[in-house]
């Protein structure tokens, strides 16, 4: 779009120039001076597309479909005046504020109500008038980041009010259209507010933002633990999640679930083999033949197992030593930093007792954040009749890992009789969504809003199917 900034060699005019023209758009700056402006032009950085241009006032308003006027009010009327011919029938943005200086941070709105009611009288009918951006600081608007304020937008013509809250939008502004023209005395007025608050509370530059009735929480919120450092035996993992929890602003609240990847409570328990200090027993020598794997895996995936379910192609599934069936004992090598050259190989083991270091993180956290506490050390298990890997819980704390709904009754009244429901599974696997499993390095994440029945005593062996109830076997 070409869009005019009569004033755009000022403060907020160059600012808003640079924006617009940032995203595209071809910027026509008018001056009282064409040659201060053609001048002025060449100075303006904005690393986008939009071409900028310099003009006289009538010139520059003359070109455009849209016409931002950014003078100081001792100016507007003038101005105006200069530009009237050339604006005739296009959209014009007035910004400017009625302020006299120097008590600029009283309100003192002129006869006609406010600044662009009187644009209004001065342009006529012609010209449909809107009025924004008067709460903007120019610093805040030549910022390179998304400004942290909302802009007001009165206006008469709907279609016009539209045209710049999409302009504003593609700049980055939340903006609202607070009604009809007469309704831009508030906003002007505000900006002596603004000042105020900016002298007596050293804000910079202070702006609005609209806010709703009571925001409604979200059903359920995953926030992933980001910025943990590399973890290595010894280190303390509950200090390294809060301390990223804190870096990050998320306050642990009573309920929350903090899951946590198997890998990074195994690489603070030091659970790591070196496969080289590994004896294969027999039996792992004739797993590792049928297998393809090396014999020192198969070793170590046996002496996790309490009994080997299935062999075949690189695949050792066992049921372990807290009864967990799972493929390889847990044991890989991925996400563990390689070691020096091939006989240096190491891989992670599941913790010694997943239920306990559960237990323990939870113990620290709840320390640390003064709230009770979930948490379940997770792992990607595999489905035996289903594709693809998920999040599963393989060790919780302060949780009931399963939550039985026999008893509750459905939509119809009717008494649900077999609904048990694996939510500790559940909620491991929706922290997955957001830990990953390559190379995101966010090795927990906190579950809030999910609904479990808080138990101190009770661990994953709920989840876990008794023997004799296993049709497959
Ligand atoms: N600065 C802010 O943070 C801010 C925020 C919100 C709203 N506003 C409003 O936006 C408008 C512009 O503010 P600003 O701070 O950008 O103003 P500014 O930098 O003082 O002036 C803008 C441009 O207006 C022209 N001008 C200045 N004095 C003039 C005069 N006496 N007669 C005719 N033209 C004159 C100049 O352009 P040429 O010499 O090239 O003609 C100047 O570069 C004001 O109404 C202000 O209240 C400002």
């Amino acid at each position: 779009m070409r869009i005019s900034v009569i004033g755009g060699t000022g403060d907020l005019g160059s600012a808003l120039a640079a924006r617009l023209a940032a995203v595209g758009h071809e910027i026509w700056i008018g001056s009282r001076d064409p040659a201060k402006a053609e001048a002025f032009v060449k100075t303006v950085e904005h690393g986008g597309t939009g071409r900028l241009f310099g003009a006289g006032l009538a010139d520059a308003a003359g070109r455009c479909d849209v016409c931002f006027l950014t003078v100081p009010y001792e100016a507007h009327a003038r101005t105006l005046e200069q530009i009237r011919e050339a604006v005739q029938g296009k959209i014009v943005v007035d910004a400017t504020v009625p302020l006299k200086p120097p008590k600029v941070g009283t309100v003192q709105l002129p006869a006609a109500g406010s600044a662009v009611m009187e644009a209004r009288q001065l342009l006529g009918e012609g010209v449909r008038i809107v009025s924004a951006l008067q709460n903007i600081g120019a610093e805040k608007l030549g910022a390179d980041t998304t400004p942290d304020a909302e802009v007001l937008v009165a206006g008469d013509d709907a279609a016009s009010v539209e045209v710049v809250r999409e302009l504003l939008a593609e700049l980055g502004f939340k903006s609202w259209h607070v009604g009809p023209l007469p309704n831009s005395a508030a906003a002007e007025a505000l900006t002596s507010v603004l000042i105020q608050l900016n002298r007596r509370y050293k804000l910079g530059q202070a702006g609005i933002r609209i806010t709703g009735g009571v925001k409604k929480k979200p059903a359920l919120q995953v926030f992933p633990v980001e910025g943990l450092p590399m973890l290595a035996p010894g280190d303390d993992l509950a200090a390294a999640i809060a301390g990223a929890l804190d870096q990050s602003g998320v306050k642990l609240e009573a309920g929350d679930v903090v899951v946590t990847a198997q890998k990074a409570v195994s690489k603070v328990e030091g659970r790591f083999a070196r496969l080289a200090e590994v004896a294969p027993s027999a039996a792992a020598r004739e797993a590792a033949a049928k297998s393809g794997k090396p014999a020192a895996v198969a070793e170590l995936i046996l002496s996790e197992a309490r009994e080997v379910m299935r062999v075949a192609d690189n695949l050792i599934i066992v049921r372990n030593r807290s009864g967990q069936v799972l493929a390889n004992a847990g044991i890989d090598a991925s996400n563990v930093a390689p070691g020096n050259g091939d006989d240096d190989e190491q891989v992670l083991l599941w913790p010694q007792d997943p239920n306990e270091s559960a237990r323990r993180l939870r113990a620290a956290l709840e320390a640390h954040a003064g709230v009770k506490l979930a948490v379940i050390v997770s792992d990607s298990l595999g489905r035996a009749w289903r594709m693809g890997t998920t999040g599963s819980a393989i060790g919780a704390a302060g949780i009931r890992p399963i939550r039985d709904r026999r008893g509750e009754k459905d939509l119809f009244g009717r008494e649900l009789k077999a609904t048990v429901i694996g939510v500790a599974d559940e909620i491991a696997a929706a922290a997955s969504l957001v830990m990953g499993e390559a190379d995101e390095g966010v090795p927990a994440a906190v579950i809030r809003g999910a609904v479990y029945e808080a138990s101190d005593q009770a661990d994953i062996s709920e989840l876990i199917r008794p023997l004799d109830q296993d049709l497959f076997r």
